[in-house]
C-alpha cells in the first residue's frame, strides 16, 4: 500500500493529510478529517448524499478517487456553506420548508442546491427537479415537494427579493403547537451536517473498538452447511476473533432469535431464525460467521477467506413453487403454508360456492390474476451498529432500531446475555421505513461484543445490507367481482398467496391485512375470500409503509376499475 502526502483547499483553508490515492475516495478523506457532513449512503455514486463541490463542480465524493485529484484542488463541503450560528439561506429555508425528515440526504441536497443557485439563481420548479435528477440527489423521506419549496425560498433570498427574516421559524416559544407550523427540533444539526448517524458514530468510537465483518456466503438460497473452515482467515493480519454458531452456544446463547410469532395468542410458528447459521442456509443473505479485527479492511479481507462448503437443496423462490405438493419443508418444524385466513360474508357464510353462483349470474362480472412485487426499503443510510459494555455493566447497542424495547425481546436469549442486561440506544437515524423492526443486526453486534468483551462496530456495505434485511412481501392473487345492471356491487371472491420469505416472524400479523383491506371501503354484501402465507427461500417479509395494503389493493382496485369499465361507469 503506497501512501501520499496531499494538500486540498477545503472550505477556504489549505489542509494537509496522507492518503492511499488508489484506494481512498474524496469522501473517505473528508470523513477521516472529521468532515462527516459528507454522508455515505450507497457508496457507488447513485444517491447524492456525499455531494461536495470540487473545483466549482458538483461532485459525488464517494466515487472520486484521490488519484484523480490535484494538490490544492478546491473543495466545498456542507460545513463550509453555513454553521449553526451562521446559517446559509439554503439551510434556513430547508428548516422552514420542512425539507428535513431523517436528514441523511440533507447535506448532499443543500450542497447540490448551492451549486445550482451559483449557476442559476432563478430556477423554475421544473428546473430544480431536473437538476436533482441529473445530479442523482435522492431523498426517500420527503417526497421532494418540500425540498423544491426550500430551493425556491432560498433562491428568492439570494436574489434579494426576500430576507431570511421573512421566513417564519415557528412558534415553539409560546408552547402552542397545534395547527401551527413548527420546525423539527433536530433540523439545525441536520442542515449543518452535524447529525452523527451510524457510520459517524463508528468513526468516533475509541481506538480499541474492534471492527466486525460478516461472512455472508451468498452462494445459495437453500443449502445444507457441510463445513465452515476459518483456519486461513484466522491467520490473516489484524484478526482478533472469528465467531461461529458454536462460539455463541459456548457463551450460553441459544443462537435462535426470539422471533416466533407476532401475537402472543398465536401458536402456529416457532422461532427458527439463527443469529449465525450452522446447519442450513435458508436464504441468500444469511450469515454464518463474524470476523472481528483491528480495522475494517482487515476484517473484510479475513471474512473473504472463510470457506463454506455446502450441499445444494431445492430452492423455492416464490409462493407458487413453495406450495407445490412435492416441495420440501424449508423449516422441518413448520409446513411451508403456515397460516391461512378466510373471510366469509353474506351467502358466503352459508356456503362459499354460493358466492361463485351469484357472480356467475350477475349482470356484469370480471376476473383477474395479479402480482404485487417484493420491495426493498432502500433507506439512503444503510446499517451501522456499535456495541459495548457501558458504565452500568449493560451491553449497550447503538443502532437504528424501530422499537428499542421490542428489539430486546427479539434478541431474547439468543446470544447468552440476559435481557435485562441489554440497553438499546437510538443513533441519529437515516430512516429505515420498516426494516429495523427486525433485530438480526443487533444480535450480530451483541454476539461480537459479548464474546470478545470489547467494544465493536459493525457497518454493512449497502449491498450486504440489501441481502441481509427484510423486504415487503410479494403476493399472488386471483379474484372475481360482480355488480348488478346499475353498478351496485353484488359479490366478490378472492384468493391471496403471500410470500413470507425464509423466516415466519410477523406472518401471523400480515396475513390479516389483505383479508381486512381487500375491497375496502366498498360495501360488498357477499364475500368468499382466503389469504394464505408460505415460507420461501427469499428474504423474509417485514414491516413496510402501508403494511399489507398494496398487496390487497393490487387485486381489489384493479377489479373495481375493470368492473366499472365493463358496466360503463366512471370508477
Ligand atoms: S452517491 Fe455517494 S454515497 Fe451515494
Ligand atoms: S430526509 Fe431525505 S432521505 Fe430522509
Amino acid at each position: 500500500m503506497k501512501f501520499k502526502k496531499m494538500w486540498l483547499n477545503i472550505n477556504g483553508a489549505n489542509r494537509m493529510f496522507a492518503c492511499n490515492p488508489e484506494k481512498d475516495s474524496l469522501a473517505d478523506v473528508l470523513r477521516r478529517m472529521g468532515l462527516t457532513g459528507t454522508k455515505v449512503g450507497c457508496n457507488v455514486g447513485v444517491c447524492g448524499s456525499c455531494s461536495v463541490i470540487l473545483n466549482g463542480k458538483l461532485t459525488r465524493a464517494c466515487t472520486k478517487k484521490m488519484r484523480n485529484l490535484d494538490d490544492y484542488s478546491k473543495v466545498i463541503t456542507i460545513e463550509g456553506i453555513g454553521q449553526p450560528n451562521n446559517l446559509h439561506p439554503i439551510q434556513a429555508a430547508w428548516i422552514v420548508a420542512g425539507a428535513v425528515q431523517c436528514g441523511f440526504c440533507t447535506p448532499g441536497f443543500i450542497v447540490s442546491t448551492y451549486a445550482l443557485l451559483l449557476e442559476n439563481n432563478n430556477p423554475t420548479r421544473e428546473e430544480v427537479r431536473d437538476w436533482f435528477h441529473k445530479n442523482k440527489n435522492v431523498c426517500r423521506c420527503t417526497g421532494y415537494v418540500q425540498i423544491v419549496d426550500a430551493v425556491m425560498m432560498a433562491a428568492a433570498v439570494m436574489r434579494g427579493e426576500k430576507t431570511i427574516e421573512d421566513f417564519s421559524l415557528g412558534h415553539q416559544e409560546d408552547g402552542e403547537y397545534y395547527g401551527k407550523p413548527i420546525t423539527r427540533p433536530t433540523a439545525l444539526a441536520k442542515v449543518c451536517g452535524l447529525a452523527d448517524y451510524g457510520d459517524d458514530q463508528e468513526l468516533k468510537m475509541p481506538a480499541e473498538t474492534l471492527k466486525v465483518a460478516m461472512v455472508q456466503p451468498r452462494v445459495a438460497h437453500h443449502a445444507k452447511i457441510i463445513r465452515i473452515d476459518t483456519s486461513e482467515a484466522e491467520k490473516m493480519p489484524g484478526v482478533e476473533r472469528i465467531i461461529t454458531a458454536k462460539d455463541i452456544k459456548e457463551a450460553g446463547g441459544t443462537n435462535i432469535m426470539a422471533e416466533g410469532h407476532f401475537f402472543e395468542r398465536t401458536t402456529l410458528t416457532v422461532p427458527t431464525r439463527h443469529v449465525l447459521c450452522e446447519d442450513k442456509i435458508f436464504r441468500y443473505g444469511d450469515v454464518v460467521a463474524l470476523v472481528c479485527a483491528d480495522t475494517k479492511d482487515h476484517a473484510r479481507e479475513a471474512a473473504a477467506k472463510v470457506k463454506v462448503e455446502i450441499e445444494q437443496l431445492p430452492e423455492y423462490l416464490n409462493y407458487l413453487d413453495a406450495v407445490m405438493p412435492d416441495a420440501q419443508r424449508i423449516h422441518p418444524s413448520t409446513p411451508n403454508i403456515f397460516a391461512q385466513q378466510p373471510v366469509l360474508k353474506g351467502v358466503g357464510l352459508e356456503e362459499p360456492s354460493k358466492v361463485a353462483e351469484l357472480i356467475d349470474n350477475s349482470a356484469y362480472s370480471v376476473e383477474g390474476s395479479f402480482y404485487s412485487t417484493r420491495e426493498p426499503h432502500l433507506s439512503i443510510e444503510g446499517d451501522s451498529v456499535q456495541a459495548y459494555f457501558d458504565e452500568d455493566g449493560m451491553l449497550a447497542i447503538q443502532c437504528k432500531s424501530q422499537g428499542v424495547y421490542s428489539s430486546i425481546g427479539r434478541i431474547g436469549s439468543s446470544v447468552g446475555i440476559a435481557r435485562d442486561k441489554i440497553r438499546i440506544i437510538m443513533n441519529p437515524t437515516g430512516a429505515s421505513f420498516g426494516w429495523s423492526t427486525h433485530a438480526g443486526d443487533l444480535c450480530l453486534a451483541a454476539a461480537a461484543a459479548y464474546i470478545t468483551k470489547k467494544p465493536i462496530a459493525l457497518s454493512m456495505s449497502y449491498e450486504e445490507h440489501q441481502h441481509f434485511s427484510g423486504k415487503r412481501r410479494p403476493c399472488y392473487s386471483n379474484g372475481r367481482a360482480a355488480c348488478d345492471k346499475d353498478g351496485k356491487l353484488v359479490a366478490v371472491e378472492y384468493d391471496y398467496g403471500m410470500d413470507q420469505g425464509a423466516y415466519t416472524f410477523g406472518g401471523d400479523d400480515i396475513i390479516s391485512k389483505p383479508s381486512r383491506f381487500a375491497f375496502f371501503p366498498y360495501k360488498v354484501p357477499n364475500v368468499a375470500g382466503l389469504t394464505r402465507i408460505a415460507i420461501t427461500n427469499h428474504n423474509f417479509g417485514t414491516a413496510y409503509r402501508s403494511y399489507g395494503s398494496p398487496q390487497a389493493y393490487t387485486l381489489s382496485e384493479s377489479l373495481m376499475d375493470m368492473l366499472a369499465e365493463k358496466a360503463g361507469i366512471d370508477p
